[in-house]
């Protein structure tokens, strides 16, 4: 049996215990019947040729690594059906090197990008089994993402860390977590971390509101107020804009970021000191969490699982606590937003915090 691998995507925390997960799992079942193939670099190896023969021993002593042992990159969906100079599609180079190779199998690892270009290959043939990475937990259809929980923590820390310097000059502080589409990261760091003001991209923030938060705190004594702000963050008046207007607003932003702009605004209305932290790929960086590497062992043998019953076009996911498979065709091109209604939304209202609308 030859099995492909590859990472693709944003890296994140748990990538390569994912990987040890699914080649442990089949090298135990198959011993020498089976060879892995490692692909550098996301989908590029595979349209490249660019791969590597993998042995039992590349996949020891990876369990706590962070990063990918594969390399990763993003490769656009929207380019891998647009022809090249010689007339050849992406695409086609990639079905080329799969069965050239006589593959039996692709295993993928990403995210929402990733899993757009995995339902395209299965389309088209390939047999692919995916595991769902990325900090943000935005993919559809798994209550929960690999790398997640190890960018909570480092999220969750930053913001801890901030408190006692806001206390000791009674600043207003805003720390941007990552997340452009989705603010499950934010949100759950956020409230992990006792921040006051919490603000994602799910509900347009209005910074008048923001501004009677942090007023309100401090009448009632508070020295500092904490905002943990997603990159993706817009206010109510960008919420109205069609996709033109907001990047053309966007592109005429003068700050490097969402968190810049707000403290502008924010300063110009209440004259406030504000300090910005971006701890920016730091969330992504390092070892996983136990949860995660957990996690990613669990999604790891699970995908094996699917090679071994030939059960592909699929996705491992976390429901109801038990790894599933879903179908790719469901999960490519839709997003997991945070529903503005949710029990966690009305857990940091009930304990006090804005959300800045
Ligand atoms: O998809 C994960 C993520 O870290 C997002 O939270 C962030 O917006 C983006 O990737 C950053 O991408 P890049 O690493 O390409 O700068």
């Amino acid at each position: 049996m030859k099995i492909g691998m590859l990472t693709s995507g944003g890296d994140c925390q748990g990538l390569n215990a994912a990987l040890r997960g699914v080649a442990k799992s089949l090298y135990n079942e198959f011993g020498k019947d089976v060879t892995i193939y490692g692909f550098s670099d996301g989908y590029r190896g595979l349209i490249e040729g660019n791969y590597k023969e993998m042995q039992p021993r590349d996949f020891s002593d990876i369990l706590t690594l962070g990063g990918t042992i594969l390399g990763t990159s993003r490769e656009s969906f929207k380019a891998m059906q647009i022809p090249l100079e010689d007339g050849t599609t992406k695409l086609d180079r990639m079905l080329k090197t799969y069965r050239d190779m006589g593959l039996d199998a692709m295993v993928i690892l990403g995210g929402n990008g990733t899993h757009k270009t995995a339902n395209l290959l299965s389309e088209n043939g390939v047999n692919v089994v995916t595991l769902p990475k990325t900090i943000d937990n935005d993919l559809w259809g798994t209550e929960m993402t690999f790398g997640f929980q190890s960018a909570v923590d480092i999220a969750t820390n930053v913001i801890d860390s901030i408190h006692s310097t806001a206390f000791s000059h009674s600043r207003v502080f805003i720390v941007e977590v990552m997340g452009h589409k989705a603010g499950w990261l934010t949100l759950h760091a956020g409230i992990a971390s006792g921040a006051d003001i919490i603000i994602i991209p799910e509900i347009p923030y209005n910074v008048q509101h923001i501004v009677d938060a942090i007023e309100k705190r401090s009448q009632s004594g508070k020295r500092f107020s904490i905002l943990a702000v997603a990159e993706g963050a817009i206010s109510k008046a960008e919420a109205k804009m069609s996709k033109k207007e907001f990047r053309i607003a966007r592109e005429n932003m003068k700050q490097p970021s969402i968190s810049y702009r707000l403290a502008d605004e924010i300063h110009a209305i209440s004259g406030q000191e504000i300090r910005v932290t971006i701890p920016g790929h730091f969330q992504r960086g390092g070892s996983p969490c136990a949860y995660d590497r957990l996690l990613s062992s669990r999604f790891g043998t699970a995908a094996a699982r699917l090679i071994r019953e030939k059960k592909f076009g699929n996705m491992v996911a976390l429901q109801n606590g038990k790894i599933v498979p879903v179908p790719l065709k469901d999960v490519a091109g839709k997003l997991k937003s945070v529903p503005p209604d949710c029990e966690i939304i009305r857990s940091a209202r009930d304990l006090g915090l804005s959300m800045g609308d």
